[in-house]
């Protein structure tokens, strides 16, 4: 390379958590106006989406439980439902992203590469899609990662059955993962984040924010305004 070649700069990367909730609608509006906001918002950073398994998942869990499944395997019955999710998404991104949810980690480091929105599911059992969001944040040394939920932030109650509930602008980790820690381990039954996304995230200083999956509200939270939870390291 000459001495007066720059390496063209990379567009910072935004890892975003994609609730579950937004594919299981009957209308087929949201998920494209999602696409059209992903094509747009990538003109400043590169979007690389997990999409959450949502109540379909839930479903098929939860009848292959009722038949004696074991848990990995109505793991694995979540990872291919988050897979289809996310098909449904590149579908929808037509051709602007890449053509099929990686599968590991690697494979979605080398997406990433491509320079496309890459949009991925579940990767291994054992998890939920927030932890596997965690690890691809890491792995593609995203500058942020967002959780997108269908709640606005965290509370210190459910604040779908309790009125009073606190919300919290930032939240040290710490305390996220007492409030984590009786939280059910079994397929289908993670929550705002597990354990193993609250370690990765910690380990590797990862800015992470739990907000609303609604587009302006990600919009803004791209552009740097401090929308939903923020998760503190200190
Ligand atoms: P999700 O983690 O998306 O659960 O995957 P969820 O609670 O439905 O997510 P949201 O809130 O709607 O977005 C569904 C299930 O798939 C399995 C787990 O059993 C999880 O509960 N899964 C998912 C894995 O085992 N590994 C993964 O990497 C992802």
């Amino acid at each position: 390379m000459r001495a007066d070649q720059t390496i063209p700069k990379q567009k910072p990367r935004i890892v975003i958590k994609l609730s579950g909730s937004l594919f299981g609608l009957e209308d087929t509006k949201t998920l494209k106006q999602f696409a059209e906001f992903f094509v747009r918002i990538s003109k400043i950073c590169q979007p690389i989406i997990i999409a959450g398994g949502g109540k379909i998942a839930r479903h098929y869990i939860s009848h292959a439980r009722s038949s004696g499944a074991d848990e990995s395997t109505l793991d694995e019955i979540g990872i291919e439902v988050s897979r289809l999710n996310a098909k449904l998404l590149i579908f929808a991104l037509q051709g602007m992203a890449y053509p099929h949810p990686p599968v590991n980690l690697k494979e979605v480091a080398n997406a990433a590469d491509s320079g496309l929105v890459v949009v991925t599911g579940g990767l291994h059992p054992g998890q939920s899609t927030n932890a596997t969001a965690a690890l691809i944040a890491e792995k593609v040394r995203a500058s942020t990662f967002l959780n997108a939920t269908d709640v606005d932030a965290v509370y210190d109650s459910d604040p779908r059955k309790n009125k009073y509930a606190k919300k919290f602008k930032k939240i040290p980790l710490k305390k996220l993962r007492g409030m984590l820690v009786h939280q059910e381990s079994v397929a289908g039954g993670y929550d705002l984040m597990d354990i193993v996304a609250l370690k990765v995230i910690e380990r590797s200083k990862i800015k992470t924010r739990i907000l609303k999956a609604d587009i302006k509200t990600l919009e803004r939270a791209i552009k740097g305004s401090p929308e939903g939870t923020e998760i503190t390291l200190a």
